[in-house]
């Protein structure tokens, strides 16, 4: 009877916490801390403004092979299942008449190493490899250096 009587006695104290930690945080609203700054939970952060995406090239190429920055605006260019804005300008057949710089040959190549007479599947969503360049400060530390050959 005694154990029983401390067993209660011990889970009411522990819902009490939980009462006290209610009143302390009103509604549960918590924080969120990001790379982009922090909010509270419930609130809706105003976007940032749109960056600057200067024409000529600003952020010279880190490393070789890299994947070259996009030197143009994007807002808006639809990239999806049924349409691909950046080849109506970037693929070989639109690129005379565009004056884009058509894709190179590594665009046509699958994993298996074939050739294909159109845009390999694995170069579609171009924009998990190209990005528009801006002056945007770094969100975190970065102290990569560039090879020899490209300092
Ligand atoms: C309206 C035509 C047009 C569209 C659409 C377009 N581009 Fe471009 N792009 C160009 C032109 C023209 C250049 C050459 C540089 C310049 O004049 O801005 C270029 C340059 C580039 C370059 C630099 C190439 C190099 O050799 O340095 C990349 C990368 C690129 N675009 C990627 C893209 C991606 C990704 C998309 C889709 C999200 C896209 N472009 C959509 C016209 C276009
Ligand atoms: C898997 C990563 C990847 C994807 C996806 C990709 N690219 Fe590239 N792209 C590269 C790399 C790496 C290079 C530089 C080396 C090379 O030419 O392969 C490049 C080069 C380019 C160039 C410059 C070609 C030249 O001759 O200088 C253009 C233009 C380009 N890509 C446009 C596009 C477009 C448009 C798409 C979408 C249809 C796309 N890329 C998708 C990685 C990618």
């Amino acid at each position: 009877m005694k154990k029983f009587l401390i067993a209660l006695l011990s889970v009411g104290a522990l819902l009490s916490g939980a009462a006290v930690a209610e009143l302390e945080n009103p509604g549960g609203i918590g924080g969120l801390e990001s790379l982009r700054g922090n909010s509270e939970l419930e609130a809706t952060r105003p976007a940032d403004e749109f960056k600057d995406f200067p024409k000529d090239q600003i952020v010279a190429s880190s490393y070789v092979y890299q994947p070259p920055l996009i030197p143009h605006s994007i807002r808006n260019y639809e990239v999806s299942l049924n349409a691909n804005k950046c080849l109506a300008c970037h693929s070989w057949k639109n690129s005379k008449e565009s004056g884009a710089t058509k894709i190179s040959v590594t665009h046509y190549v699958n994993r298996e190493d074939a050739v294909l007479a159109d845009v390999s599947p694995r170069r579609y969503f171009c924009l998990q490899c190209h990005v528009p360049q801006t002056d945007a400060k770094p969100l975190v530390k970065n102290e990569f250096e560039s090879v020899d050959s490209l300092q």
